[in-house]
């Protein structure tokens, strides 16, 4: 069945610098690796070689027609030890992103996306609230060094992601486990994000622009009860949504910190995003406190289900709090032999063409395979097969399949 897309929609791809650059740079990635954290053993300091091959890659995007990049900088990189700053480190950035300038890709540039450098661990990472002028500081830089060619900033990547996996499960760095040292990570995050987003309003201003646009990438699920007449199993839907999502929505939208997040004495009430950044990927059925998936749902190779209407869902509830253009800043799915990823993509961008929200921006990820966290590099979400071994990239027909709806604007049979 062919559809067009409305119009405003523009599609583009996503990674992350920890999960393409490869590398040594003292990361907490690159510890929990020595740590013998990773499942399968993989190595973050391969990854896909992206530091040394990004012309290459920069070029292939090109040839796919992709025109939106959302990509990361890696803070351990830019930032080897406390107080100092690696100026190739810059100076590489910058020739990536003026040769995606002149390539005609723009670029959104997420600041944080899971990776700290071990100094910044070390003290305590997020957990505390003197740290957090590090984070600032290095947003600052980020906006002083490449403010004249980025216009678009996401701050933090899926706090509450980070928050639980690496504070509360313990299976990320530093493998805590701990609620409250979770809730203190989120409510932190949520700080930073705030500050971070008039800093780099404050900044840009400075340099001369008036089209800065900053938001954060939040992940979202539908939370369902398993049971919708079991009140046991609505109540449980009702806290994991709070905890893990709700509270953190009002408090990065609009400085509302509501239970069981902290309030913080510098925050005021606002609106803080230019862009309802949105990342997802599934849905969680609820029967008590843990992940569930419902029985017989079609799932990806990791077992999460594939709900394409949540993704509208999740969307219209943070529309509802804050009335800002919405970039669906990752959406994809791990399919090691690209069975069903053509379909994944036509189902969820079939729900935003039909739905009368203002979703402006699909961001797939990824666009390579790439080092998934700790299942490493046994998980593949690319529309580009990855080698590892010789570093070769092969487009799928996922990745065909993309290029065509850019082409066309749309599906045609
Ligand atoms: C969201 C995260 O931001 C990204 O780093 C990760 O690879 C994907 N989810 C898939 O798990």
């Amino acid at each position: 069945m062919s559809f067009k897309f409305k119009d405003g929609l523009s599609l583009g791809v996503a990674t992350a610098a920890t999960q393409i650059e490869g590398g040594e740079c003292g990361s907490n990635w690159n510890d929990w690796y020595h740590k013998g954290r990773i499942k399968d053993n993989s190595n973050p300091a391969r990854a896909t070689d992206h530091y040394n091959l990004w012309k290459q890659d920069t070029d292939l995007m090109a040839e796919m027609k992709i025109m939106y990049y959302r990509m990361g900088i890696e803070w351990a990189r830019i930032c080897p030890e406390e107080g100092k700053v690696n100026e190739e480190a810059l100076n590489h950035y910058r020739d990536e992103l003026k040769y995606l300038k002149e390539k005609g890709i723009s670029v959104l540039l997420t600041i944080h996306h899971f990776s700290n450098p071990m100094w910044f661990e070390n003290k305590g990472g997020f957990t505390k609230k003197e740290n957090l002028k590090y984070f600032l500081d290095f947003v600052k830089l980020t906006v002083e060094s490449f403010g004249d060619l980025v216009s678009e900033y996401i701050t933090i990547n899926e706090p509450n992601v980070y928050a639980t996996i690496s504070y509360f499960y313990g299976d990320w760095p530093p493998g805590e486990k701990s609620m409250s040292q979770a809730i203190n990570v989120m409510s932190n995050m949520a700080v930073c994000h705030i500050k971070a987003y008039e800093l780099i309003h404050k900044i840009r201003k400075e340099m001369g622009f008036d089209d800065t646009k900053v938001g954060f990438a939040h992940h979202v699920r539908v939370f369902d009860p398993k049971n919708p007449n079991n009140p046991w199993h609505l109540l449980c839907a009702k806290l994991m949504d709070r905890f893990f999502q709700g509270a953190l929505t009002y408090a990065m939208l609009t400085g509302n910190f509501k239970w069981p997040l902290k309030k913080d004495k510098d925050i005021t009430q606002g609106e803080y995003i230019d862009f309802i950044g949105v990342n997802y990927y599934t849905r969680t059925t609820v029967s008590g406190f843990g992940d569930g998936t419902k029985q017989d749902a079609p799932k990806n190779d990791l077992g999460w289900e594939i709900y394409p209407e949540g993704l509208i869902r999740c969307c219209k509830e943070l529309y509802g709090i804050l009335k800002r253009p919405i970039y669906i800043t990752e959406n994809g799915t791990c399919d090691n032999n690209d069975a069903f990823r053509c379909k994944f993509i036509y189902d969820h961008l079939k729900v935003i063409t039909e739905s009368d929200l203002p979703i402006t921006r699909y961001y797939h990820w990824c666009f390579c395979d790439n080092f998934e966290w700790i299942e490493g590099e046994s998980a593949r979400f690319g529309l580009v097969y990855v080698d590892y071994n010789t570093q070769e990239r092969t487009i799928k027909n996922s990745g065909k399949f993309y290029t065509r709806m850019i082409e066309e604007n749309g599906v045609t049979d």
